[in-house]
């Protein structure tokens, strides 16, 4: 009788054993943990007004290996959405002075442009390698720079009173670089 008892609890005690395992694997636990993207969002939303807490969330959740990162990892991903963006804005402004004979004044700001886009393309290139080699600060002081440049690119127009073509695209630059910024902060 007593050894029954002794192998019945044995089994339960497996039993319990293999719920546990399983249960530690399961995606329903890893659902109920509140998503990094979301929690990393609203961190860096906390401290900065400009940080755009929907475009943040909208832009990380974006690409597929967020959701498996860490602080760090999400750092290194709205760096690279960062670069993609001010890419595009150059390869925008290549469009521009392709298109059609401009005024000088118009060409020269563009031209800037290009300039500002190409810094900040570099300089964004450093800080993944500066996040990855955990150089923080000096990640810090490349993306800070990374966040001026659509605003330089702006000025150049607005320094001489003409319609900035590029506006869009500076306020899609920013937006991002901004982004990256908040989360790269977080790193300390
Ligand atoms: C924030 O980002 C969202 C998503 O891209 C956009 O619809 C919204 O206009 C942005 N808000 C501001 C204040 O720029």
């Amino acid at each position: 009788m007593s050894t029954m008892i002794q192998f019945t609890s044995f089994l339960l005690s497996l039993f319990f054993f293999f719920l546990l395992l399983n249960q530690t694997n399961s995606p329903m636990v890893a659902a109920t943990h509140p998503d990094i993207i979301l929690k990393t969002c609203k961190r860096c939303a906390k401290g900065d007004p400009n940080l755009n807490y929907t475009l943040c969330v909208e832009s990380l959740a974006s690409v597929p290996k967020s959701h498996h990162s860490d602080v760090r990892g999400l750092a290194i991903v709205a760096v690279k959405l960062s670069k993609a963006k001010t890419m595009h804005a150059k390869s925008m402004v290549k469009k521009l002075l392709k298109a059609k004979p401009m005024e000088g004044y118009m060409k020269n700001c563009l031209l800037t442009c290009t300039d500002v886009y190409s810094d900040s393309i570099s300089d964004l290139k450093d800080s993944m390698k500066a996040i990855k080699s955990g150089q923080y600060k000096d990640a810090n002081i490349r993306i800070s720079s990374a966040v001026d440049a659509p605003g330089n690119c702006e000025d150049s127009f607005q320094d001489g009173n003409i319609k900035s073509p590029l506006m869009e695209e500076n306020k899609d630059v920013f937006g991002l670089a901004v982004i990256a910024l908040g989360i790269t902060a977080l790193l300390g």
